[in-house]
């Protein structure tokens, strides 16, 4: 079993944990089953969290009384965020033991990602699981991929983590760092 390199969810929390300093506010993009969200509402003072999929949003439950659940598409952040956030959480793809045809979709994950980089507080994180073993995730690749790789390196660090020795459509976390 390994501990590092098993699942990019949790690398992904754990760089949170560990890189953002500042804990006020996050933004889970995608909800889904809602344990990225359960990681962000123990470790931020407040949550919003976007979900296009009204069962999954009506399914959370908010433990610690500090996540506002946004059935609306993460594109659309800027008009329900007026704050500046620490850090987004993005889980892309489709929901795991749901419908596998409603997924997160190329242009609007680099709509939203452009929109979150806007909102950022100096040395905020956004953190994405690209899930690439389905079509839509590959463009999702190529687009983020394309369009991180041109951010400017006075502002920020992007970093990915892949496995080089596993399948070339294993999933992918890439980290956005703003300076
Ligand atoms: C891989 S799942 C998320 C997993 C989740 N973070 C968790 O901890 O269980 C992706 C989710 O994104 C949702 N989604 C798809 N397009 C979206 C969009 N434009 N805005 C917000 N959520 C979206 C899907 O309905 C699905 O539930």
């Amino acid at each position: 079993m390994f501990k590092y390199v098993s699942d990019v969810s949790l690398l992904s929390h754990n760089i949170i944990k560990e890189y953002i300093t500042t804990k006020d506010i996050a933004v889970d993009a995608t909800l889904g089953n809602g344990y990225d969200c359960d990681f962000l509402s123990n470790n931020f003072k407040k949550v919003y969290a976007f979900e296009i999929q009204k069962s999954a949003c009506d399914k959370y439950v908010d433990k610690n009384n500090n996540v506002t659940i946004i059935n609306e598409s993460h594109a659309k952040i800027d008009s329900f965020v007026k704050e500046q956030i620490n850090c987004v959480c993005y889980n892309l793809g489709y929901l795991p033991g749901g419908d596998k045809n409603i997924t997160t979709l190329a242009k609007s994950s680099l709509e939203s990602i452009k929109k979150s980089l806007d909102l950022l507080t100096s040395n905020g994180i956004i953190s994405i699981a690209i899930y690439r073993g389905h079509n839509e995730g590959k463009d999702e690749e190529n687009c983020i991929i394309n369009f991180a790789k041109n951010l400017p390196k006075s502002k920020y660090g992007v970093m990915i983590h892949e496995c080089i020795n596993r399948s070339s459509t294993s999933p992918l976390l890439m980290i956005i760092e703003k300076k």
